[in-house]
């Protein structure tokens, strides 16, 4: 048990896939898994471990943002000895990013004050597992599935009026969301392989947004990138 995951160590597998949304994790455990067990109900933050094609594997909602993953993938590396975790979630791009495209994010620009904390104010480099990323990149080619590989960013506010995003996308980052920053720094703290995959579900420039249905068949194909990637 700890503070935020009321289960016992062993209820969850050493590769974890993280939706933000708790209904994700109860989806694709529904969908993936076979013998889902749920672990977890704390702020209903549901956890399920199950296995796929025999492999252990569990899906735990992290909420959203960055404080909010950082407790739950803490806990999971500190305390659940979890090896693998591969983030599953949404974002939303400019650029040449299409709806409903695949992103694999090789790394995680950031507003967020929270690695500067880990840092004492260097301007650290929140990086992929290049082995989850190379495996991930194989599994979306071979399935077909329409990706971009490259830097994204994990930013404080969905709602923000600056000009960051012109910044970002001078720089070549596409593709914004919340949570990335922090699952990659903390990876790295602990020694533990981490990855984003995530689906467009917005076009930023244009308020152009997925259907919930094509949401559900975008988050799909992700999902399935992201088990042949864990267990390449
Ligand atoms: N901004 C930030 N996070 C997101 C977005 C967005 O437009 N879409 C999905 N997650």
């Amino acid at each position: 048990m700890t503070t935020h995951i009321g289960a016992n160590k062993g209820d969850i597998a050493p590769t974890v896939l993280l939706p933000g949304d708790p209904l994700r994790a109860q989806w694709i455990a529904e969908n993936f898994f076979e013998n889902p067990v749920r672990y977890n109900t704390v702020r209903n933050m549901f956890g399920f471990t199950g296995t796929y094609k025999g492999n252990p594997v569990s899906a735990q909602g992290t909420g959203m943002g960055v404080p909010s993953l950082s407790i739950y993938v803490t806990e999971l590396f500190k305390d659940f000895d979890v090896q693998t975790a591969i983030r599953v979630g949404t974002c939303g791009a400019v650029g040449p990013l299409k709806l409903r495209d695949v992103v694999i994010a090789m790394s995680a620009s950031t507003d967020s004050g929270t690695n500067r904390r880990a840092t004492g104010g260097l301007d650290y480099s929140p990086t992929a597992n290049y082995e989850l990323l190379e495996a991930a990149v194989s599994a979306a080619r071979s399935r077909n599935i329409s990706h971009h590989v490259g830097g994204i960013a994990t930013m404080d506010l969905f709602y923000d009026d600056s000009n960051a995003l012109d910044i970002l996308e001078s720089l070549g980052v596409y593709a914004v969301e919340m949570e990335t920053t922090g699952l990659y720094t903390i990876a790295a703290k602990y020694r533990r392989r981490a990855l984003t995959i995530c689906t467009v579900s917005d076009l930023i420039r244009t308020h152009e947004v997925t259907s919930a249905e094509e949401r559900e068949t975008g988050f799909k194909a992700m999902v399935e990138v992201a088990l042949d990637a864990a267990f390449a």
